[in-house]
């Protein structure tokens, strides 16, 4: 069977970039499940609709590739559509198999909040990749800013941002954020990107 990684955790710790190299270094596709949800809102709201209250089943079910290859889908407008549309159960059963049906062929590394616990329950390796509040408020500024500087205030947005959006992820009722009972934890807070990636691949070629 074509090897599943799944690679869940919070916003901006870090499980983008690792999903990326793991799927480089192993040959394996890489999907950014935060994409699907973030392609369904930016079209919600293009067509119209309020993704915090308005289904989006329809739209998430008619997605077409080229809505998950746009460059503004990581603004922080899309953050708060997406955090919204991923709520409705229905847009989460409208993206379920889609997910399921990228791997069919060729296996995969799959990132996302509940790839270990729904999408994928029986993957083979699962990692849940956490860091502070903190610590990915300034990796989500680096991401979006580079070098700029960052102001004191800024970052106390920012981190509340992150946490607010955590609480909303962790606390709905459907397919929540949660470290599935046999992933294994990696803390990204006093490790670099090469860091986390090598400990990773010890883990995987563990299993
Ligand atoms: O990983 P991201 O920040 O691009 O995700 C955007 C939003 O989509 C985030 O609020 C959580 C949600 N999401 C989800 O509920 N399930 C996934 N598998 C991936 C993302």
């Amino acid at each position: 069977m074509a090897l599943i990684i799944a690679v869940d955790g919070p916003a901006a710790a870090g499980k983008g970039t690792l999903a990326k190299a793991l799927a480089a270094k192993l040959g394996l596709p890489h999907l950014d499940t935060g994409l699907l949800y973030r392609a369904v809102g930016r079209k919600m709201i293009l067509c119209g609709l309020d993704p915090a209250v308005d289904d989006g089943a329809a739209v998430a079910a008619a997605l077409e590739p080229g809505d998950l290859q746009r460059t503004d889908l990581r603004v922080p407008e899309i953050d708060q559509a997406a955090s919204n549309v991923a709520t409705q159960p229905a847009v989460r059963a409208a993206l379920l198999q889609r997910q399921r049906d990228f791997a069919k062929a060729l296996g995969g590394v799959i990132d996302g909040r509940d790839i270990g616990t729904v999408v994928f329950p029986d993957a083979p390796v699962k990692l849940f990749v956490t860091a502070s509040a903190r610590t990915r408020a300034l990796r989500r500024h680096a991401q979006l800013h580079g070098d700029a500087p960052l102001s004191d205030e800024e970052l106390v947005r920012l981190t509340s941002e992150i946490t607010e959006r955590d609480r909303k992820d962790a606390s709905r009722a459907v397919s929540p954020l949660r470290c599935a009972d046999d992933a294994v934890r990696i803390d990204t807070d006093c490790l670099n990107s090469a860091e986390v990636l090598e400990h990773a691949l010890k883990i995987v070629g563990a299993r």
